[in-house]
């Protein structure tokens, strides 16, 4: 495990529609869902306000985080990391860099929501600044004890500050790929 507050040395790819199907080759592990597999998030793309970004480490695939904007507001429809490559700082420095690229397409508010019994997420979210707000009850069919699972919604207000490309003192921006160390 990182240290905490850890930001994992990864490339992070600005995906367009036509990145989607090399994306889900390199992160097999991640498109696997019915909700999201690569048809899916193909699709997505392609609408209005979305954008997604995937994280590279040490050249492989590792985690990907998928927004949509609308006027000012946010919402992190999907973010995953590689099971081997958890707890490395991935998952935060895609929301991070999801929230900067989402301020700086105007949005002010961002909301997100996890599966009550996801320990991991609440616990990321809640340490980039994400409050709860709400609670839809058995919103998820496919919990792992058959019944349906609650999910907790959570939101957080964007600074215009957070504007930009990811960037901290070694981060480096070429062709739409950026290396943050
Ligand atoms: C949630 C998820 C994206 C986190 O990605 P990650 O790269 O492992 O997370 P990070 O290493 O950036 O961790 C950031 C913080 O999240 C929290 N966290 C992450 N994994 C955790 C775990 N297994 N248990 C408790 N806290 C955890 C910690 O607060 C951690 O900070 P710290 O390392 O400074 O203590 C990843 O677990 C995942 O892909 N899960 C499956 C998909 C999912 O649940 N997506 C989100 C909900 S839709």
């Amino acid at each position: 495990m990182a240290a905490p507050g850890h930001l994992a040395a990864c490339e992070l790819q600005e995906l367009r529609t036509a990145d989607v199907p090399a994306a889900a080759g390199q992160c097999r592990e991640l498109f696997v869902d019915a909700t999201w597999n690569a048809a899916a998030v193909g699709r997505m793309l392609g609408g209005p306000g979305c954008f997604a970004l995937l994280a590279r480490a040490a050249g492989q695939g590792a985690g990907l985080v998928l927004a949509r904007v609308a006027a000012d507001e946010c919402e992190i429809l999907w973010l995953a990391v590689v099971p081997t490559r958890r707890r490395n700082g991935i998952g935060r420095a895609l929301l991070r860099a999801a929230l900067r690229r989402a301020a700086g397409l105007g949005a002010r508010t961002a909301y997100l929501e996890a599966a009550a019994a996801n320990r991991a997420a609440i616990a990321l979210y809640g340490g980039e600044g994400f409050q709860r707000c709400g609670r839809r009850v058995a919103y998820y069919q496919g919990a792992r004890d058959g019944a349906p699972g609650d999910a907790l919604v959570y939101k957080r207000a964007l600074e215009p500050g957070e504007e930009g490309p990811p960037q901290s003192s070694e981060s480096r921006r070429t062709n739409g790929q950026t290396k943050i160390s």
